[in-house]
């Protein structure tokens, strides 16, 4: 890895919009080279040429990180375009919050599979490729819910309650790799998250959400530490949440 600028490559699933389009942004901005992806074609080509505009070095390929096959071939497509893995972000999550109850199976096993095995095969598949580069850092974007449960919440709430369990386990795992492993638990950002979209990019200062570049900075911040340290859990939530 170059010591100037030790990770020059990076691979953000559900990069498409909303914290993944931020964090594949500002990491452009820092001069890596960046590879995202989401489920469809239109949506993973809308914001290719998006920040294309502005960066040339973005490239996007469409996975559905729930299938193994699909996860293989998007590891393998960053080494194809950059001959190596450096930063692996894990964004790519849904949210289905009903009562255990009412819940179908169907929307339970789209969060497990998503939220938590999702994050294995891509983990999986690029740890090799990130031992061999001599190291690296792998991003979680986990959330509140994995630690704060409320009712509805039961999917969603195991599925990063796991992903806390899982990135503690990955972190003492690698740590002698030089592979760094951090998660994130945003609390409320203002996304299409579970919801419509928001309107317009030009979003309101006075939000009471937290933005998508809040935890793209976050990211950053982490990716521009000195390895000696790690900071392996962010928790980070609005500053006056509506009361
Ligand atoms: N927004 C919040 O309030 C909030 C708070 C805490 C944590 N988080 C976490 O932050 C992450 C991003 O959330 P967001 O708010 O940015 O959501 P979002 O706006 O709905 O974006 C989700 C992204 O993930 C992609 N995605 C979903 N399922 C996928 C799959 N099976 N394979 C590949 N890509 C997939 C989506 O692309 P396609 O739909 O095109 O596939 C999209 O690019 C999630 O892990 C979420 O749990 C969000």
């Amino acid at each position: 890895m170059d010591k100037s600028n030790r990770y020059e490559t990076a691979l953000v699933t559900g990069g498409t919009r909303g914290i993944g389009f931020a964090v594949a942004e500002e990491l452009l901005k820092k001069g890596m080279k960046v590879l995202i992806c989401g489920t469809t074609e239109e949506g993973v080509k809308k914001a290719v040429n998006e920040l294309k505009q502005s960066h040339p070095a973005i490239e996007g390929l469409v996975c559905d990180i729930r299938r193994h096959e699909q996860v293989k071939e998007l590891v393998q497509e960053a080494i194809r375009l950059h001959g190596r893995l450096d930063v692996l972000v894990n964004n790519a999550g849904i949210g289905r919050f009903s009562s255990v109850e009412k819940m179908s199976p169907e929307d339970w096993r789209a969060t497990i599979d998503t939220n938590l095995s999702g994050l294995f095969y891509c983990c999986h598949e690029a740890i090799p490729h990130m031992k061999k580069g001599g190291g690296g850092y792998i991003i979680n974007i986990g959330s509140l819910a994995g630690k704060n449960y409320f009712p509805g919440g039961s999917a969603y709430g195991a599925s990063k309650a796991g992903l806390i369990a899982f990135s503690e386990a990955l972190m003492q795992e690698l740590r002698y790799d030089h592979i760094r492993v951090s998660y994130i638990m945003p609390g409320s950002v203002e996304t299409g998250f579970n919801g419509p979209a928001p309107q317009s990019r030009e979003r309101n200062s006075k939000t009471w959400k937290l933005l998508p570049e809040d935890v793209a900075k976050a990211i950053v911040f982490l990716l521009d530490s000195d390895p000696r340290g790690l900071q392996s859990r962010i928790e980070m939530r609005p500053s006056e949440p509506a009361k």
